[in-house]
């Protein structure tokens, strides 16, 4: 419990004071750190954020590149493990003593994700990534019997917030997390992720954020969804093009715009 108390002070503290450059940083290096290969692809500073950015531009609807419906399985097999539990649910209940953990991704502000076509597979270093290369197509918004992190990344890059659960996690606490998400705002995703962990089988994600929890503390969720909703690097409501596998449409909670964020609830307690 108090190592958990100490991330997450230590990742409010990183967020506020540290900067990579410090010469006392201990942490990761974003991208790289300075002897190391850096891989990633150039950053240009062209003014068309559409292609010159991201390489292929987004949103463009193209069998030879990405239609939303071709070679899907490279980035998932539509295997049942990704969305059924198969695992001993005791192990996933939740806990009021275990406590969630903030944390955040530095994202450079001339960092631009890069898209890339089906031909090509995406790997992640992080469990939750909160940022990378992603599908130049991006998802519906809404709730889905399973949504591969290919595609949600791009939404987060547009302002979205995801919300991941385990299959396994209790039902309870799951419903309770869509339900505050679905009143919080229109730009969501929701989605099971077999990857979480057993101890914190909750999460919410957004642009180089993400929050982990055991047990829905609506406060936490409501103040992570006003704080970090809608600040991705491309602010747009423009719905997505991919929806293989969506169950519900996302409803609009204030405008398109989500002008007003979480504006029902507060506490989790819905206001009359
Ligand atoms: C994948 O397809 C795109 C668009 O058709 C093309 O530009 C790219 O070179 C291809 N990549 C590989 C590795 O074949
Ligand atoms: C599906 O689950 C397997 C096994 O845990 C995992 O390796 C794979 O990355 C998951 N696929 C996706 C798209 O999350
Ligand atoms: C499931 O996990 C709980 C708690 O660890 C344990 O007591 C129980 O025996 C396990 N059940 C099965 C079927 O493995």
């Amino acid at each position: 419990m108090l190592k958990n108390i100490v991330m997450l002070c230590m990742t409010i503290v990183s967020a506020k004071a540290q900067r990579p450059y410090d010469e006392a940083w201990h942490r990761r290096w974003f991208p790289h750190s300075p002897n190391e290969l850096d891989n990633n692809p150039v950053v240009s500073d062209g003014k068309n954020l559409n292609d010159v950015h991201h390489g292929i531009a987004m949103g463009v609807v193209d069998s030879s590149c990405d239609d939303g419906k071709t070679n899907l399985q490279i980035d998932w097999y539509n295997n049942e493990e990704n969305y059924t539990c198969f695992e001993n649910k005791s192990l996933f209940l939740p806990r009021a003593n275990v406590h969630p953990i903030d944390s955040v991704e530095h994202i450079p502000e001339a960092y631009n994700a890069q898209h890339k076509c089906m031909n090509e597979s995406i790997t992640y270093n992080e469990i939750i990534p909160t940022f990378g290369t992603h599908r130049p197509l991006w998802a519906v918004y809404g709730e889905y019997i399973f949504l591969p992190r290919h595609r949600w990344l791009h939404n987060l890059e547009h302002g979205a917030v995801a919300m991941l659960y385990h299959p396994c996690a209790n039902k309870n606490e799951v419903n309770i997390l869509k339900s505050l998400v679905k009143s919080c705002l229109y730009r969501h995703v929701i989605t099971p992720y077999n990857m979480l962990s057993s101890t914190r089988p909750l999460a919410l994600v957004s642009w180089g954020h993400r929050l982990e929890m055991s047990k829905v503390a609506p406060a936490v969720v409501i103040d992570f969804i006003k704080k970090h909703a809608l600040r991705g690097p491309e602010r747009t409501h423009k719905n997505g093009q991919y929806d293989y596998g969506l169950k519900e449409n996302a409803q609009p909670v204030s405008d398109m715009d989500d002008q007003i964020l979480c504006p029902k609830v507060s506490g989790g307690i819905e206001m009359k």
